[in-house]
């Protein structure tokens, strides 16, 4: 794998071509054209770039989504949260939600570690590693509701906090009454 470039220069990443240096670069459709995007990968490995496989790399199997489980939640769930939604970081960086991300997109991610996130070399987490973790992104993206009021799944904090304000509400009617009684 050829050594990562250490200057503050913008890289070329999954936002390619990056518009500005904000803290994160927002998710969006690449500029070029496939044929483009094939191009300059071939350019790229050609300088012994990483080694991208092609063809069928999610699983379905159950052994091999829970060993990628576990590999997520000791590599990946610190930054993505377990359940691959995503999460905050320092400095208004966040580590985005992996529910757009194809499994090549994953499989690219770990080899070149994009902006703050750390590469993953294939000595660190081997390439049936890296399918395996994938083949977990991919089934918690089919995973079902599990119910109760969610709040458009906005996460545990927003929720808590609706729960805070209409329990302080409620407490205050209840002294009210209390009050009103006496
Ligand atoms: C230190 C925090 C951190 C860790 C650990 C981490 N990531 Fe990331 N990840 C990020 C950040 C930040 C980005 C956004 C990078 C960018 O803006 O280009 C990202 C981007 C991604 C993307 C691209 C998402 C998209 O759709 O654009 C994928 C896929 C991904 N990570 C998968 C993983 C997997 C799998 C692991 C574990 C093997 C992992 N990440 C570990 C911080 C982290």
């Amino acid at each position: 794998m050829a050594p990562r470039s250490t200057s503050r220069s913008p890289r070329a990443g999954c936002h390619w071509p990056l518009a500005g240096q904000a803290a994160q670069a927002a998710r969006k459709p690449p500029k070029f054209t496939d044929d483009q995007i094939t191009q300059l990968v071939a350019y790229v490995q050609s300088y012994g770039g990483p080694e991208v496989p092609t063809g069928q790399l999610s699983s379905t199997d159950k052994d091999t989504i829970a060993e990628g489980g576990r590999l997520f939640r000791l590599n990946c769930a610190a930054c993505h949260a377990f359940s691959t939604k995503g999460g905050a970081l320092s400095s208004g960086k966040t580590a985005p939600n992996l529910n757009d991300a194809t499994d090549k997109q994953i499989y690219e991610a770990m080899l070149t570690g994009p902006e703050n996130m750390p590469v993953f070399a294939n000595n660190q987490l081997t390439p049936d590693e890296k399918k395996a973790i994938l083949s977990y992104v991919q089934a918690q993206k089919a995973d079902m509701d599990q119910g109760g009021f969610g709040i458009g799944r906005s996460g545990p904090v927003p929720e808590g906090l609706v729960i805070f304000v209409i329990g302080i509400i409620a407490l205050l009617f209840v002294t009210l009454w209390i009050a009103g009684k006496s």
